[in-house]
């Protein structure tokens, strides 16, 4: 089976070469000290931030967890839908998690999430953008109002940009009671060695990281991550191949927006759905790729699919051709 589920890089970013020169200088014999910083003032020259204001972990997976323990006290407010690992979180902690519903195309209509937020009053509320199913990136104005809605409630927002490589930068929201997510686990193809940054300022930052582990990530891991920001030439190279994947699967998945709807996607995976979508789901699958089905009442006729490697596409191609074969007249 080809995975199209795990919105994951179908390649590796480092050569063997590459890979056996960082273990063998990684001093796996002491605890990981210098590693984290060196790390974190990479990333930080990378993106143009403070590494003051930056902190890593497992993945933003253990962000999501320890945002949820540390400003989630007073309830944890999401979309629905969007990326379950908010809801699992959460109900390890809470007896419930808040939702607010997209509207039947899959947008969402802020002023009625901002209503929800002063009803309700969460102290957190978690939101990906770009946006985990649909791909969509939300606008500035849209996420500023919750920034400030969650302000006027003493609440905090998260802004979980694990896809934001594949986006064009847009201009944040601003305010002081946001955490803002990354990971190296999409673009950079890095998913197996669990490298998630928070950034966040000043008391936020503080209070986000009362319950870090003195050391959070393994030094071997934070050394491979430093090694893929050595080569920039190579990052590139490595970027650009998932450009132009996502490109082909949405240029392969339009051919059938007569069918079903193919949201425009800001990510690395294209999002589907309407009566026909489980069916294009169900045809691929049985010729050996896999898509994303969900058993979530509000996403039962959705599927999403995410990039594979380029020499894969032929074969997907052919798939989902075939597929139409059915419906035409
Ligand atoms: C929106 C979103 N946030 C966070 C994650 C988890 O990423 P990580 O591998 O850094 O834990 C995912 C993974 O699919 C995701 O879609």
């Amino acid at each position: 089976m080809i995975i199209m589920n795990r919105n994951t890089s179908p390649i590796k970013p480092l050569t063997d070469e590459q890979i056996v020169k960082v273990v063998q200088d990684t001093t796996y014999n002491q605890y990981p000290d210098q590693e984290r910083q060196r790390f974190i003032d990479i990333y930080a020259a990378a993106y143009d931030l403070n590494p003051a204001e930056i902190e890593v972990a497992n993945g933003s997976d253990e962000w999501i967890q320890k945002v949820i323990m540390t400003l989630g006290g007073n309830g944890v407010m999401t979309l629905n839908p969007e990326f379950v690992m908010y809801t699992s979180y959460t109900l390890q902690v809470k007896p419930e998690i808040l939702e607010v519903d997209c509207e039947p195309d899959f947008t969402f209509d802020f002023a009625k999430v901002a209503r929800a937020i002063k009803a309700q009053k969460p102290s957190l509320f978690l939101i990906s953008n770009p946006h985990n199913p649909t791909g969509q990136m939300f606008a500035t104005e849209d996420l500023q109002l919750l920034v400030d809605t969650m302000a006027e409630v003493d609440g905090y927002l998260v802004l979980d940009e694990c896809y934001i490589d594949f986006a064009e930068d847009y201009q944040r929201p601003v305010g002081d009671n946001i955490v803002i997510l990354r990971t190296l686990s999409k673009v950079y193809g890095m998913a197996g060695l669990r490298i998630g940054m928070a950034i966040a300022q000043g008391e936020t930052f503080e209070k986000i990281n009362k319950i870090n582990h003195p050391y959070p990530l393994n030094s071997l891991a934070l050394n491979l991550a430093s090694e893929l920001f050595s080569d920039k030439r190579k990052l590139n190279a490595h970027k650009t191949y998932q450009f132009e994947s996502k490109q082909e699967l949405a240029r392969i998945l339009s051919q059938v927006k007569d069918l079903i709807t193919v949201k425009k996607s800001y990510t690395n995976y294209v999002f589907t759905y309407g009566d026909l979508a489980l069916d294009l789901a169900q045809f691929v699958m049985e010729r050996g790729f896999l898509p994303r089905t969900y058993e979530l009442e509000i996403l039962k006729n959705a599927a999403r699919y995410s990039i594979i490697k380029l020499e894969d596409y032929p074969a997907f191609n052919q798939a989902v051709m075939k597929w139409r074969e059915k419906y035409a007249e």
